[in-house]
C-alpha cells in the first residue's frame, strides 16, 4: 500500500484528505515524525507554499529518518473573495492576525468575525468568492515534486450558518447550493470541494505512477 506523509498540522486538513483518498493509501501525519521541523510558509503564492512545505519535509526525511514513507504530501489552501481582490488568499489562515501584526494564526472565529466585517456593505450579488487548493507531492527519494490544483466556486453568506467543517465553511455557500459548507456537513463537502476535486487529480495521477 503506497504510504503518504500528509505534511500538515492541520488536523481538519487531515480528516478531509483521509475521508477523501479513503483506505487505498496510508496516510502517515506528522505525529508520526514528532521531530519533523516546523517549514515557514513564506511564500506569496499557494503553489509556493505547498512545494515549500513538502520538499522540506521530504529532505529532512531523506536525511534523518529511518522510516520513509513513498510520497510528502502538502496542502496549501484558502479562500480568495472578489469583492476583497482575492484576500485572504495565502493569509487565510492569519487574516484577523495580519491587521494586528501578530506572528501566528488567527482562530476562525477572528477571521470570520474579519471577513463578515469587511463585506459588511457589500450586496449579496458581489459576494462571489473561491475556496483554492493546492497539493504538492513529493516522492521519496527523487523529490521530483509534483502540483495539482482545484477551486470550489460560491460565495460568502451574511452571517454564520452550521457547525460542520473548520475555517470559513461556515460563511462559504458553494455554487448550486443555499447552505453553506458548515450546514452541508462532510459527506457533500468532501464531493464538492476544492480540496477533494485536487485530491482526484492526485489519485488520478498515483494510479499512473503506482507505489
Ligand atoms: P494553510 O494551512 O496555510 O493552507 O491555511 C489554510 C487556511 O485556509 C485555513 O486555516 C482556513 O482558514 C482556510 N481553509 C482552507 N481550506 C478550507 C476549507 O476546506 N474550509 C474552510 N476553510 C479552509
Amino acid at each position: 500500500m503506497t504510504a503518504l506523509l500528509l505534511a500538515t498540522t492541520n488536523l481538519h486538513k487531515v480528516k478531509d484528505i483521509h475521508a477523501i483518498l479513503g483506505n487505498q493509501f496510508e496516510c502517515l501525519t506528522l505525529k508520526d515524525f514528532p521531530q519533523a521541523p516546523a517549514v515557514i510558509e513564506d511564500a506569496n503564492t499557494f503553489a509556493g507554499n505547498a512545494a515549500k512545505k513538502s520538499v522540506e519535509l521530504a529532505r529532512w526525511l531523506l536525511r534523518s529518518s529511518v522510516r520513509l514513507p513513498g510520497f510528502v504530501l502538502a496542502d496549501d489552501s484558502g479562500l480568495e473573495v472578489d469583492a476583497l481582490n482575492g484576500a485572504p488568499g495565502v493569509h487565510s489562515a492569519r487574516f484577523a492576525a495580519l491587521e494586528r501584526g501578530q506572528i501566528g494564526n488567527s482562530s476562525s472565529a477572528e477571521n470570520n468575525a474579519k471577513l463578515l466585517r469587511l463585506l459588511e456593505n457589500v450586496p449579496v450579488a458581489k459576494r462571489k468568492a473561491r475556496f483554492r487548493c493546492v497539493l504538492a507531492l513529493t516522492p521519496i527519494p527523487r523529490l521530483q515534486t509534483e502540483l495539482f490544483d482545484d477551486v470550489c466556486e460560491g460565495r460568502i453568506g451574511i452571517e454564520l450558518r452550521g457547525h460542520g467543517g473548520f475555517g470559513y465553511d461556515p460563511l462559504f455557500i458553494p455554487e448550486g447550493y443555499e447552505l453553506t459548507f458548515g450546514e452541508l456537513g462532510e459527506e457533500v463537502k468532501n464531493r464538492l470541494s476544492h480540496r477533494a476535486k485536487a485530491l482526484q487529480k492526485l489519485k488520478e495521477r498515483l494510479a499512473l505512477i503506482g507505489p
